[in-house]
Protein backbone atom coordinates (compact mmCIF):
# COMPACT_ATOMS: atom_id res chain seq x y z
CA UNK A 1 0.00 0.00 0.00
CA UNK A 2 1.06 3.37 -0.70
CA UNK A 3 2.20 5.92 2.22
CA UNK A 4 -0.70 8.36 1.49
CA UNK A 5 -4.19 5.78 1.95
CA UNK A 6 -2.18 4.24 4.96
CA UNK A 7 -2.18 7.69 7.27
CA UNK A 8 -3.95 9.64 4.69
CA UNK A 9 -5.69 13.23 6.51
CA UNK A 10 -8.48 13.77 4.02
CA UNK A 11 -10.43 16.50 3.85
CA UNK A 12 -14.09 16.55 3.25
CA UNK A 13 -15.78 19.23 0.56
CA UNK A 14 -19.29 19.93 0.78
CA UNK A 15 -19.24 21.53 -2.55
CA UNK A 16 -22.89 23.47 -1.51
CA UNK A 17 -21.07 25.40 0.95
CA UNK A 18 -17.35 25.56 -0.26
CA UNK A 19 -17.01 28.12 -2.44
CA UNK A 20 -19.61 29.97 -5.06
CA UNK A 21 -17.91 31.34 -8.19
CA UNK A 22 -20.73 32.29 -9.93
CA UNK A 23 -22.94 34.63 -7.88
CA UNK A 24 -25.79 31.70 -7.50
CA UNK A 25 -25.63 31.28 -4.13
CA UNK A 26 -24.52 27.64 -3.89
CA UNK A 27 -20.57 26.44 -4.12
CA UNK A 28 -19.26 24.60 -7.29
CA UNK A 29 -16.45 23.24 -9.03
CA UNK A 30 -14.82 26.10 -10.40
CA UNK A 31 -15.47 27.74 -6.47
CA UNK A 32 -12.97 24.38 -5.35
CA UNK A 33 -10.28 25.09 -7.67
CA UNK A 34 -9.92 28.57 -6.86
CA UNK A 35 -9.16 26.84 -3.38
CA UNK A 36 -7.17 24.23 -4.08
CA UNK A 37 -4.07 26.25 -2.68
CA UNK A 38 -5.59 27.11 0.23
CA UNK A 39 -6.43 23.05 0.48
CA UNK A 40 -3.57 22.36 -0.60
CA UNK A 41 -1.86 24.43 2.80
CA UNK A 42 -3.54 23.02 4.88
CA UNK A 43 -0.93 19.59 4.43
CA UNK A 44 -3.85 17.49 3.24
CA UNK A 45 -2.94 14.52 1.27
CA UNK A 46 -6.60 14.18 -0.63
CA UNK A 47 -9.97 15.51 -0.80
CA UNK A 48 -13.13 13.60 -0.82
CA UNK A 49 -16.31 15.53 -2.72
CA UNK A 50 -19.52 15.03 -1.15
CA UNK A 51 -22.15 13.91 -4.30
CA UNK A 52 -21.95 16.50 -7.21
CA UNK A 53 -24.23 14.55 -9.59
CA UNK A 54 -27.38 15.39 -10.52
CA UNK A 55 -30.12 15.24 -8.22
CA UNK A 56 -33.59 16.85 -7.69
CA UNK A 57 -31.98 17.54 -4.25
CA UNK A 58 -34.73 15.82 -1.90
CA UNK A 59 -31.26 14.94 0.07
CA UNK A 60 -29.61 17.13 -1.70
CA UNK A 61 -27.01 15.12 -3.49
CA UNK A 62 -27.68 12.25 -1.90
CA UNK A 63 -30.52 11.34 -4.32
CA UNK A 64 -28.45 10.42 -8.11
CA UNK A 65 -30.71 11.10 -11.37
CA UNK A 66 -27.50 10.24 -13.07
CA UNK A 67 -23.68 8.36 -11.16
CA UNK A 68 -22.35 9.32 -14.30
CA UNK A 69 -22.25 13.17 -15.13
CA UNK A 70 -22.11 16.33 -12.97
CA UNK A 71 -25.15 18.49 -12.15
CA UNK A 72 -24.99 21.82 -13.63
CA UNK A 73 -25.44 23.69 -10.64
CA UNK A 74 -21.73 22.49 -9.65
CA UNK A 75 -20.31 22.91 -13.37
CA UNK A 76 -19.50 20.31 -15.94
CA UNK A 77 -18.00 16.94 -16.49
CA UNK A 78 -15.08 19.03 -18.49
CA UNK A 79 -14.66 20.95 -15.05
CA UNK A 80 -14.83 18.06 -12.73
CA UNK A 81 -11.70 16.75 -15.63
CA UNK A 82 -10.35 19.91 -14.44
CA UNK A 83 -10.95 19.66 -10.59
CA UNK A 84 -9.05 15.91 -10.85
CA UNK A 85 -6.05 17.40 -13.07
CA UNK A 86 -5.94 20.13 -11.08
CA UNK A 87 -5.59 18.28 -7.86
CA UNK A 88 -3.02 15.70 -9.36
CA UNK A 89 -0.83 18.41 -10.19
CA UNK A 90 -0.76 19.23 -6.76
CA UNK A 91 0.02 15.50 -5.58
CA UNK A 92 -3.68 15.76 -3.88
CA UNK A 93 -5.77 12.80 -4.53
CA UNK A 94 -9.62 12.87 -5.04
CA UNK A 95 -12.05 10.92 -3.80
CA UNK A 96 -16.06 10.97 -4.96
CA UNK A 97 -19.01 9.51 -3.14
CA UNK A 98 -20.05 6.72 -4.46
CA UNK A 99 -23.67 6.22 -3.20
CA UNK A 100 -24.23 2.49 -4.10
CA UNK A 101 -27.60 1.75 -2.11
CA UNK A 102 -30.23 3.55 -3.33
CA UNK A 103 -30.94 6.38 -6.07
CA UNK A 104 -33.10 9.43 -6.66
CA UNK A 105 -36.46 8.48 -7.71
CA UNK A 106 -36.39 10.46 -10.75
CA UNK A 107 -33.01 8.45 -12.28
CA UNK A 108 -34.32 6.67 -15.30
CA UNK A 109 -33.49 3.43 -13.93
CA UNK A 110 -36.12 3.75 -11.50
CA UNK A 111 -39.06 2.93 -14.51
CA UNK A 112 -36.80 1.56 -16.70
CA UNK A 113 -35.38 -1.33 -14.63
CA UNK A 114 -38.36 -1.50 -11.89
CA UNK A 115 -36.68 -4.88 -11.18
CA UNK A 116 -33.68 -3.44 -9.86
CA UNK A 117 -35.13 -2.08 -7.01
CA UNK A 118 -37.09 -3.67 -4.25
CA UNK A 119 -41.29 -4.00 -4.39
CA UNK A 120 -43.96 -5.13 -2.24
CA UNK A 121 -47.38 -6.28 -4.22
CA UNK A 122 -49.80 -5.56 -0.89
CA UNK A 123 -48.85 -2.97 1.26
CA UNK A 124 -45.28 -2.30 3.00
CA UNK A 125 -43.42 -6.32 3.28
CA UNK A 126 -42.18 -5.73 6.74
CA UNK A 127 -41.49 -3.00 10.03
CA UNK A 128 -38.01 -1.60 8.59
CA UNK A 129 -38.43 2.13 9.22
CA UNK A 130 -36.30 4.73 7.11
CA UNK A 131 -33.63 6.31 8.92
CA UNK A 132 -34.98 9.85 8.42
CA UNK A 133 -37.68 8.42 10.38
CA UNK A 134 -41.80 6.77 9.00
CA UNK A 135 -42.24 3.35 7.50
CA UNK A 136 -39.76 2.14 4.72
CA UNK A 137 -42.01 1.20 2.10
CA UNK A 138 -44.13 3.77 -0.04
CA UNK A 139 -46.37 2.86 -2.58
CA UNK A 140 -45.69 3.93 -6.50
CA UNK A 141 -49.00 5.66 -7.69
CA UNK A 142 -47.52 4.66 -11.08
CA UNK A 143 -47.74 1.19 -10.44
CA UNK A 144 -49.20 0.50 -7.27
CA UNK A 145 -46.77 -1.07 -5.57
CA UNK A 146 -44.77 -0.77 -2.76
CA UNK A 147 -41.03 0.36 -3.09
CA UNK A 148 -38.11 -0.14 -0.35
CA UNK A 149 -36.55 3.03 0.63
CA UNK A 150 -33.86 2.98 3.56
CA UNK A 151 -33.63 6.92 3.87
CA UNK A 152 -36.31 9.32 2.17
CA UNK A 153 -39.32 8.40 -0.24
CA UNK A 154 -37.61 9.81 -2.71
CA UNK A 155 -34.63 7.43 -1.99
CA UNK A 156 -35.73 3.86 -3.52
CA UNK A 157 -32.96 1.41 -2.57
CA UNK A 158 -31.21 -0.26 -5.41
CA UNK A 159 -31.74 -4.74 -5.43
CA UNK A 160 -28.14 -5.63 -4.52
CA UNK A 161 -29.49 -9.35 -4.93
CA UNK A 162 -29.91 -8.60 -8.88
CA UNK A 163 -26.24 -8.79 -10.71
CA UNK A 164 -27.53 -6.43 -13.41
CA UNK A 165 -27.41 -3.66 -10.12
CA UNK A 166 -24.18 -4.90 -8.91
CA UNK A 167 -22.84 -4.66 -12.51
CA UNK A 168 -24.65 -1.45 -13.04
CA UNK A 169 -22.90 -0.20 -10.17
CA UNK A 170 -19.65 -1.57 -10.95
CA UNK A 171 -19.75 0.20 -14.23
CA UNK A 172 -20.00 3.60 -12.53
CA UNK A 173 -17.42 3.06 -10.52
CA UNK A 174 -15.20 2.06 -13.46
CA UNK A 175 -16.47 5.40 -15.55
CA UNK A 176 -14.92 7.33 -12.36
CA UNK A 177 -11.72 5.44 -12.34
CA UNK A 178 -10.81 5.72 -15.92
CA UNK A 179 -11.60 9.56 -15.26
CA UNK A 180 -8.87 9.73 -13.19
CA UNK A 181 -10.67 9.89 -9.76
CA UNK A 182 -8.48 7.60 -7.13
CA UNK A 183 -11.22 5.96 -5.09
CA UNK A 184 -14.44 6.17 -3.22
CA UNK A 185 -16.43 7.11 -0.09
CA UNK A 186 -19.05 4.52 0.11
CA UNK A 187 -21.90 5.94 1.47
CA UNK A 188 -24.61 3.56 3.65
CA UNK A 189 -22.91 0.54 3.12
CA UNK A 190 -24.47 -1.48 5.00
CA UNK A 191 -27.56 -0.98 3.45
CA UNK A 192 -26.05 -3.55 0.72
CA UNK A 193 -26.78 -6.50 2.01
CA UNK A 194 -30.69 -7.41 3.47
CA UNK A 195 -32.24 -10.55 4.39
CA UNK A 196 -33.82 -12.06 1.33
CA UNK A 197 -37.03 -12.89 2.74
CA UNK A 198 -37.42 -9.27 4.05
CA UNK A 199 -38.32 -10.55 7.48
CA UNK A 200 -39.36 -7.80 10.80
CA UNK A 201 -36.70 -6.39 12.45
CA UNK A 202 -37.38 -7.29 16.28
CA UNK A 203 -37.51 -4.97 18.81
CA UNK A 204 -34.39 -3.79 20.02
CA UNK A 205 -33.06 -5.01 23.41
CA UNK A 206 -30.54 -2.73 23.89
CA UNK A 207 -29.86 1.16 22.63
CA UNK A 208 -28.08 1.66 19.73
CA UNK A 209 -24.71 3.18 20.84
CA UNK A 210 -24.94 6.60 17.99
CA UNK A 211 -27.88 9.34 17.59
CA UNK A 212 -30.72 7.81 15.53
CA UNK A 213 -34.19 8.54 14.51
CA UNK A 214 -36.28 7.96 17.52
CA UNK A 215 -38.50 5.03 15.25
CA UNK A 216 -35.64 3.97 13.79
CA UNK A 217 -34.12 3.34 17.08
CA UNK A 218 -36.83 1.49 18.74
CA UNK A 219 -35.70 -2.25 16.12
CA UNK A 220 -32.63 -3.49 15.79
CA UNK A 221 -31.68 -3.43 11.98
CA UNK A 222 -30.53 -6.69 12.11
CA UNK A 223 -32.60 -7.95 8.35
CA UNK A 224 -32.49 -4.44 6.91
CA UNK A 225 -28.90 -3.64 7.76
CA UNK A 226 -25.72 -5.39 7.17
CA UNK A 227 -27.17 -8.93 6.55
CA UNK A 228 -27.23 -11.15 3.92
CA UNK A 229 -25.91 -10.79 0.66
CA UNK A 230 -22.97 -7.72 2.26
CA UNK A 231 -20.13 -10.20 1.38
CA UNK A 232 -21.15 -10.21 -2.41
CA UNK A 233 -22.17 -6.93 -2.81
CA UNK A 234 -18.72 -5.68 -1.29
CA UNK A 235 -16.76 -7.69 -3.34
CA UNK A 236 -18.73 -6.71 -6.20
CA UNK A 237 -17.51 -3.18 -5.19
CA UNK A 238 -14.02 -4.20 -4.70
CA UNK A 239 -13.36 -6.11 -8.04
CA UNK A 240 -14.86 -2.98 -9.88
CA UNK A 241 -12.41 -0.71 -7.94
CA UNK A 242 -9.39 -2.68 -8.38
CA UNK A 243 -6.72 -1.10 -6.01
CA UNK A 244 -8.39 1.89 -5.63
CA UNK A 245 -8.93 3.69 -2.37
CA UNK A 246 -12.39 2.50 -0.92
CA UNK A 247 -13.46 3.74 2.40
CA UNK A 248 -16.60 2.51 3.86
CA UNK A 249 -19.52 4.94 5.30
CA UNK A 250 -20.84 1.81 7.83
CA UNK A 251 -22.94 3.08 10.97
CA UNK A 252 -22.25 0.59 13.35
CA UNK A 253 -20.47 0.65 16.19
CA UNK A 254 -16.62 -0.49 15.30
CA UNK A 255 -16.54 -4.21 16.94
CA UNK A 256 -19.05 -4.36 13.33
CA UNK A 257 -16.82 -3.44 10.90
CA UNK A 258 -14.59 -6.42 10.63
CA UNK A 259 -16.41 -7.68 7.25
CA UNK A 260 -16.65 -4.41 6.00
CA UNK A 261 -12.77 -3.82 6.52
CA UNK A 262 -11.94 -7.22 4.21
CA UNK A 263 -12.97 -5.55 1.16
CA UNK A 264 -12.42 -1.86 2.21
CA UNK A 265 -9.47 -0.18 2.97
CA UNK A 266 -10.94 1.70 6.03
CA UNK A 267 -14.16 2.27 7.67
CA UNK A 268 -14.94 5.35 9.65
CA UNK A 269 -15.28 4.86 13.67
CA UNK A 270 -18.47 6.18 14.52
CA UNK A 271 -16.91 5.48 18.06
CA UNK A 272 -14.96 8.12 17.99
CA UNK A 273 -16.78 10.49 16.56
CA UNK A 274 -19.58 10.01 19.01
CA UNK A 275 -17.52 9.19 21.97
CA UNK A 276 -18.18 11.22 25.01
CA UNK A 277 -15.63 14.03 25.64
CA UNK A 278 -14.41 12.16 28.18
CA UNK A 279 -10.79 10.87 29.29
CA UNK A 280 -12.23 6.87 29.95
CA UNK A 281 -14.49 6.80 26.81
CA UNK A 282 -12.30 8.21 24.79
CA UNK A 283 -9.29 6.00 25.86
CA UNK A 284 -11.22 3.01 25.19
CA UNK A 285 -12.32 4.38 21.67
CA UNK A 286 -8.33 4.46 20.81
CA UNK A 287 -7.34 1.45 22.60
CA UNK A 288 -10.51 -0.96 20.79
CA UNK A 289 -10.06 1.18 17.38
CA UNK A 290 -6.45 1.36 16.85
CA UNK A 291 -6.75 -2.53 17.00
CA UNK A 292 -8.62 -3.14 13.55
CA UNK A 293 -6.64 -2.91 10.81
CA UNK A 294 -8.39 -0.16 8.26
CA UNK A 295 -9.91 2.21 10.83
CA UNK A 296 -10.45 5.81 9.37
CA UNK A 297 -10.08 8.49 11.84
CA UNK A 298 -13.46 11.40 12.34
CA UNK A 299 -14.53 13.62 14.36
CA UNK A 300 -17.10 15.24 11.98
CA UNK A 301 -18.97 15.16 8.65
CA UNK A 302 -21.92 16.67 7.04
CA UNK A 303 -24.47 14.83 9.17
CA UNK A 304 -23.35 16.03 12.74
CA UNK A 305 -23.12 18.73 14.79
CA UNK A 306 -19.72 20.37 14.67
CA UNK A 307 -16.79 19.60 17.55
CA UNK A 308 -16.77 23.20 18.26
CA UNK A 309 -20.50 22.85 19.23
CA UNK A 310 -20.79 19.19 20.36
CA UNK A 311 -17.84 18.83 22.34
CA UNK A 312 -17.60 22.88 22.85
CA UNK A 313 -14.98 25.44 21.47
CA UNK A 314 -12.28 25.18 23.86
CA UNK A 315 -12.04 21.68 22.89
CA UNK A 316 -11.09 22.52 19.41
CA UNK A 317 -7.70 22.23 19.41
CA UNK A 318 -7.51 18.93 22.01
CA UNK A 319 -9.71 17.21 19.31
CA UNK A 320 -7.57 18.31 16.42
CA UNK A 321 -4.28 16.85 18.12
CA UNK A 322 -6.03 14.29 18.87
CA UNK A 323 -7.44 12.99 15.19
CA UNK A 324 -4.05 13.96 13.50
CA UNK A 325 -1.69 11.97 15.44
CA UNK A 326 -3.55 8.47 15.10
CA UNK A 327 -2.46 5.97 12.92
CA UNK A 328 -4.39 5.63 9.97
CA UNK A 329 -6.42 7.75 7.66
CA UNK A 330 -7.90 11.14 9.08
CA UNK A 331 -10.90 12.50 7.87
CA UNK A 332 -11.49 16.74 8.11
CA UNK A 333 -14.74 18.00 7.77
CA UNK A 334 -14.94 21.23 5.83
CA UNK A 335 -14.53 24.38 8.66
CA UNK A 336 -13.33 22.17 11.45
CA UNK A 337 -9.77 23.42 10.83
CA UNK A 338 -11.58 26.67 11.73
CA UNK A 339 -12.95 25.58 14.67
CA UNK A 340 -16.31 26.23 13.25
CA UNK A 341 -19.59 25.79 14.85
CA UNK A 342 -22.55 25.33 13.90
CA UNK A 343 -24.75 27.57 12.08
CA UNK A 344 -28.37 28.81 13.02
CA UNK A 345 -31.00 26.84 11.96
CA UNK A 346 -31.93 27.65 8.19
CA UNK A 347 -35.34 29.33 7.35
CA UNK A 348 -37.12 28.03 5.61
CA UNK A 349 -35.06 24.29 6.27
CA UNK A 350 -33.06 22.79 3.61
CA UNK A 351 -32.76 19.59 4.87
CA UNK A 352 -35.66 17.95 5.98
CA UNK A 353 -33.84 15.74 8.58
CA UNK A 354 -32.80 18.71 10.54
CA UNK A 355 -28.74 18.68 9.15
CA UNK A 356 -28.84 22.71 7.85
CA UNK A 357 -26.33 23.47 10.70
CA UNK A 358 -24.11 21.54 9.96
CA UNK A 359 -23.74 22.92 6.45
CA UNK A 360 -23.05 26.48 6.45
CA UNK A 361 -20.38 27.62 4.33
CA UNK A 362 -17.61 28.42 4.90
CA UNK A 363 -16.01 31.79 5.97
CA UNK A 364 -13.41 32.60 4.00
CA UNK A 365 -12.52 36.43 4.64
CA UNK A 366 -14.37 39.08 6.79
CA UNK A 367 -16.60 40.52 3.71
CA UNK A 368 -19.95 40.01 3.01
CA UNK A 369 -21.05 36.38 3.76
CA UNK A 370 -17.75 35.74 4.62
CA UNK A 371 -16.27 35.38 0.88
CA UNK A 372 -18.49 32.80 0.14
CA UNK A 373 -20.45 33.95 -3.06
CA UNK A 374 -21.17 37.80 -4.51
CA UNK A 375 -24.83 36.78 -4.34
CA UNK A 376 -26.80 35.42 -1.49
CA UNK A 377 -26.28 31.93 0.45
CA UNK A 378 -28.28 28.61 -0.22
CA UNK A 379 -28.68 28.78 3.26
CA UNK A 380 -30.15 31.73 4.54
CA UNK A 381 -30.97 32.86 8.37
CA UNK A 382 -27.09 33.48 9.04
CA UNK A 383 -24.13 31.95 9.14
CA UNK A 384 -21.68 29.52 11.22
CA UNK A 385 -19.61 31.15 14.33
CA UNK A 386 -15.46 31.16 14.07
CA UNK A 387 -13.34 33.31 12.76
CA UNK A 388 -12.59 33.16 8.98
CA UNK A 389 -9.76 31.28 7.40
CA UNK A 390 -8.08 34.81 6.36
CA UNK A 391 -8.06 36.28 9.48
CA UNK A 392 -6.91 32.32 11.10
CA UNK A 393 -3.77 32.26 8.31
CA UNK A 394 -2.02 35.88 9.69
CA UNK A 395 -2.45 34.67 13.47
CA UNK A 396 0.56 31.80 14.19
CA UNK A 397 -2.12 30.85 17.38
CA UNK A 398 -4.96 29.95 15.59
CA UNK A 399 -6.95 26.76 14.86
CA UNK A 400 -6.00 26.65 11.67
CA UNK A 401 -2.20 27.31 12.45
CA UNK A 402 -2.77 24.77 14.90
CA UNK A 403 -3.90 22.40 12.37
CA UNK A 404 -1.01 22.90 9.95
CA UNK A 405 1.37 22.56 12.27
CA UNK A 406 -0.07 18.99 13.04
CA UNK A 407 -0.17 17.91 9.53
CA UNK A 408 3.17 19.00 8.89
CA UNK A 409 3.99 16.76 12.69
CA UNK A 410 2.13 13.66 11.01
CA UNK A 411 4.66 13.42 8.82
CA UNK A 412 7.26 12.71 11.18
CA UNK A 413 5.14 10.12 13.22
CA UNK A 414 5.13 6.54 12.52
CA UNK A 415 4.07 3.35 13.50
CA UNK A 416 1.23 1.92 15.74
CA UNK A 417 -0.68 3.64 18.58
CA UNK A 418 1.43 2.37 21.67
CA UNK A 419 0.31 2.72 25.12
CA UNK A 420 -2.91 4.82 25.57
CA UNK A 421 -2.50 5.34 29.30
CA UNK A 422 -4.34 7.71 31.28
CA UNK A 423 -3.62 9.01 34.76
CA UNK A 424 -5.95 11.38 36.10
CA UNK A 425 -7.05 13.02 33.00
CA UNK A 426 -4.08 13.09 30.85
CA UNK A 427 -3.87 10.47 28.31
CA UNK A 428 -0.60 9.63 26.88
CA UNK A 429 0.25 7.68 23.78
CA UNK A 430 3.03 6.82 21.93
CA UNK A 431 3.50 7.02 18.04
CA UNK A 432 7.11 4.57 17.28
CA UNK A 433 10.13 4.98 18.74
CA UNK A 434 10.71 9.05 19.24
CA UNK A 435 6.78 10.51 19.80
CA UNK A 436 4.79 11.30 22.84
CA UNK A 437 1.32 12.47 22.13
CA UNK A 438 0.25 14.10 25.86
CA UNK A 439 -3.59 15.67 25.81
CA UNK A 440 -4.99 16.61 29.17
CA UNK A 441 -8.43 16.19 29.11
CA UNK A 442 -8.91 17.05 32.87
CA UNK A 443 -9.47 20.71 34.23
CA UNK A 444 -6.47 20.66 36.01
CA UNK A 445 -2.85 21.29 34.84
CA UNK A 446 -0.76 18.17 35.44
CA UNK A 447 2.79 16.97 35.62
CA UNK A 448 4.42 14.51 33.67
CA UNK A 449 8.17 13.87 34.28
CA UNK A 450 8.06 13.21 30.65
CA UNK A 451 7.46 16.69 29.76
CA UNK A 452 10.73 17.81 31.34
CA UNK A 453 13.06 15.32 29.20
CA UNK A 454 10.91 15.71 25.83
CA UNK A 455 11.43 18.40 23.10
CA UNK A 456 7.85 20.07 22.85
CA UNK A 457 7.68 19.88 19.10
CA UNK A 458 3.68 20.87 18.74
CA UNK A 459 1.61 22.25 21.60
CA UNK A 460 -2.57 23.24 21.22
CA UNK A 461 -1.30 26.84 23.03
CA UNK A 462 1.62 28.47 23.11
CA UNK A 463 1.64 28.32 27.23
CA UNK A 464 0.39 24.64 26.91
CA UNK A 465 4.03 23.37 28.80
CA UNK A 466 5.04 25.18 31.74
CA UNK A 467 8.12 23.84 34.41
CA UNK A 468 6.83 20.29 32.90
CA UNK A 469 3.33 20.42 33.16
CA UNK A 470 0.63 20.47 30.94
CA UNK A 471 -2.09 23.14 31.15
CA UNK A 472 -5.86 22.01 31.77
CA UNK A 473 -7.12 21.55 28.07
CA UNK A 474 -4.59 21.71 26.53
CA UNK A 475 -2.06 19.15 24.71
CA UNK A 476 1.65 18.21 23.12
CA UNK A 477 3.18 16.16 21.02
CA UNK A 478 6.80 15.90 21.91
CA UNK A 479 9.77 14.00 20.99
CA UNK A 480 11.02 11.40 23.57
CA UNK A 481 13.03 8.39 22.64
CA UNK A 482 11.80 5.42 24.08
CA UNK A 483 14.79 4.47 25.76
C1 LIG B 1 -25.17 8.98 4.28
C2 LIG B 1 -24.85 10.43 4.02
C3 LIG B 1 -26.06 11.24 4.34
C4 LIG B 1 -27.20 10.79 3.45
C5 LIG B 1 -27.44 9.29 3.58
C6 LIG B 1 -28.31 8.77 2.48
O1 LIG B 1 -25.40 8.72 5.60
O2 LIG B 1 -23.73 10.83 4.75
O3 LIG B 1 -25.83 12.63 4.19
O4 LIG B 1 -28.36 11.48 3.80
O5 LIG B 1 -26.24 8.56 3.49
O6 LIG B 1 -27.62 8.76 1.26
Amino acid sequence: MSRWREDAVVYQIYPRSFQDSDGDGVGDLAGIIDRLGYVSSLGVDAIWLSPIYPSPGADLGYDIADHCDVDPLFGSLAELDRLIAECHARDLRLLLDLVPSHTSIEHPWFREHPDWYVWSDDGPANNWVGAFGGPAWTRDPESGRWYLHSFFPEQPDLDWRNPEVREAIAGVVRFWLERGVDGFRVDAADCLGKDDSLRDNPLAVEPFPFPLNPEAAKLEPRYSRGSEGIDRALRALREAAGDAYLVGEVYLPSSRLGEYLRWFDSAFSFDLLHAPWEATALQRTLLADAALEGIAWVVGNHDFSRVATRWGSERARLAAMLLLTLPGPAFVYQGEELGMTDGPEATPPRDRFGRDRFRHPMRWDDSRHGGFTSGEPWLTGGEAGGASAQAQAADPTSVLSLYRRLTAVRRELSGPLEGAELEDGLLSYRRGEDHLVLLNLGDQQRGDSRLGQGQGIVTTEPTAIREGTLAAGCGAVIRSPNR
